[in-house]
C-alpha cells in the first residue's frame, strides 16, 4: 500500500512515517510546513508541500502516487490559541478535513486514519468512581481545539459509513519522547518540555494546584511514548486494510497515571537537576485525573505500549540538549 501522511513533517507524523517504513510500507508526506520541519522527512520519501485546504493539489497527489490509505495528522493543536482564534482552528482542522475527505472519496481511497485527542472528553466524570476513561465516556470538549477533533471524528465516521471506506479515529493521550534527538518535539506546550524550559532558564517549574483529590494532590495524566503511538498507527493501518468497512474509535494511552509532581521528580532524577517546583493556584478547566482505558486498543489491534516514563523523559531530554546545549548537567 501507499500511505499519504498529512502532517508527516510534524513531531508525531515524522514518527508515523518512520514506523510505517520500518513495517515495509510506502509513504508520501503532505504538509504545508506551518509548524512542520522539512528535514524530518527522510530521504527517499516524497514531500508534497501544500495545505489540506488545497483540493486540486490533494487530488493530483492522491492519483499521481496511487495512494491507498491516508493518515491525517495535519492540524493546529494549541488549546489556548484555539480559544483566541476559533475560526482559524475550525477552518484548518474541520474544513481542511472536509476538503481532504472529498478528495479521498473522489479518488476512492479505501482506508482513512484520523488523529484525534483525549481533548474530546473535556472534564471526565468523577475520577474516584471511574479511574479510567473508556471510549464510551461522554465527549464534552472544553476548547475549540477539542471541538474540532470531535467534529472531525463525526465527519470521518459518517463519510466512512456513506462510502464504505474503512476509518479509525485514534484519541491520543499525552504524547512525549522521541525515537531520536532530531525527531523530538520542538514545541513547548506539554509538561515535559515546559519543565525542561524552566530547568534551562534556572527557574522553578510551576505546579498548578496541589489540592486535587489525587494521591499527592496534583493532577494525574496518562503519558504515552511517541514511538508506541506510531506503532499503534501501523497496527491500525494494517487492521483497516484487512477488515474493510471497519470504523474504530480507540484511546491510545498506557492506562497508567503519573502525577505532575511525580513527573517533575523523575525529570530531576534523570537530568541531574534538583529543582523544587512552586505551587500556584489551580488553572480553570484542568481535570484532576485523565487516564485512558487502553483495553479496546489492545483487543482491536493487539497493540500495547512498551515504553515507560523514563524512556520518554530521557529521549525528550536528548532532543532538548541538541537544541539547548547549555542545559545539561546529567544523563
Ligand atoms: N502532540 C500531542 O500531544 C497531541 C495529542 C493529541 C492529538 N494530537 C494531534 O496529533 C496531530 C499531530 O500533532 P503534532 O504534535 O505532531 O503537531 P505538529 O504541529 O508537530 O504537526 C502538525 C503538522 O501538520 C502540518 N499542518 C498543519 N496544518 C496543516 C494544513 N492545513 N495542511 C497541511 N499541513 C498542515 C504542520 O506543518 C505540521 O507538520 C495533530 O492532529 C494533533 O492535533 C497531538
Amino acid at each position: 500500500m501507499t500511505w499519504l501522511i498529512t502532517g508527516g513533517a510534524g513531531y508525531i507524523g515524522a514518527h508515523v512515517v518512520r514506523a510505517l517504513r520500518e513495517a515495509g510500507e510506502r509513504t508520501v508526506v503532505y504538509d504545508d510546513l506551518s509548524t512542520g520541519i522539512a528535514e524530518r522527512v527522510p530521504e527517499g520519501v516524497r514531500l508534497v508541500e501544500g495545505s489540506t485546504l488545497d483540493s486540486e493539489l490533494l487530488h493530483r497527489t492522491l492519483t499521481r502516487h496511487t495512494v491507498t490509505g491516508v493518515i491525517h495528522l495535519a492540524a493546529k493543536k494549541q488549546v489556548g490559541e484555539s480559544v483566541e482564534q476559533p475560526l482559524h482552528y475550525y477552518r484548518e482542522n474541520v474544513e481542511g478535513l472536509r476538503v481532504l475527505l472529498s478528495a479521498v472519496t473522489e479518488a476512492r481511497v479505501p482506508c482513512f486514519l484520523f488523529s484525534s485527542s483525549a481533548a474530546v472528553y473535556g472534564m471526565p466524570s468523577d475520577a474516584r468512581n471511574e479511574p479510567l476513561v473508556t471510549e464510551e465516556a461522554p465527549c464534552v470538549p472544553m476548547s475549540p481545539y477539542g471541538e474540532t477533533k470531535l467534529a472531525g471524528e463525526w465527519l470521518v465516521r459518517a463519510t466512512g459509513k456513506a462510502t464504505g471506506m474503512s476509518t479509525a479515529s485514534l484519541r491520543y493521550f499525552n504524547v512525549a519522547g522521541a525515537a531520536s534527538p532530531e525527531l523530538a518535539d520542538v514545541g513547548v506546550f506539554n509538561l515535559i518540555p515546559m519543565v525542561f524550559e524552566k530547568l534551562t532558564e534556572g527557574t522553578a517549574p510551576r505546579i498548578f494546584g496541589n489540592d486535587y483529590p489525587t494521591p499527592d494532590g496534583t493532577c494525574v495524566r496518562d503519558f504515552i511514548h511517541v514511538v508506541d503511538l506510531a506503532e499503534a498507527h501501523v497496527a491500525t493501518a494494517h487492521r483497516l486494510q484487512a477488515a474493510r468497512g471497519t470504523h474504530l474509535t480507540l484511546n491510545i494511552g498506557r492506562g497508567e497515571g503519573v502525577s505532575v509532581r511525580e513527573m517533575i521528580e523523575r525529570i530531576n532524577a534523570l537530568t541531574g537537576h534538583d529543582v523544587t517546583p512552586t505551587v500556584t493556584p489551580r488553572r480553570p478547566g484542568d481535570p484532576a485525573r485523565v487516564v485512558a482505558s487502553a483495553h479496546r486498543a489492545a483487543d482491536e489491534l493487539g497493540w500495547k505500549a512498551r515504553y515507560g516514563v523514563e524512556d520518554m523523559i530521557s529521549s525528550a531530554w536528548e532532543g532538548w540538549l541538541r537544541r539547548h546545549p547549555g542545559a545539561g548537567r546529567g544523563l
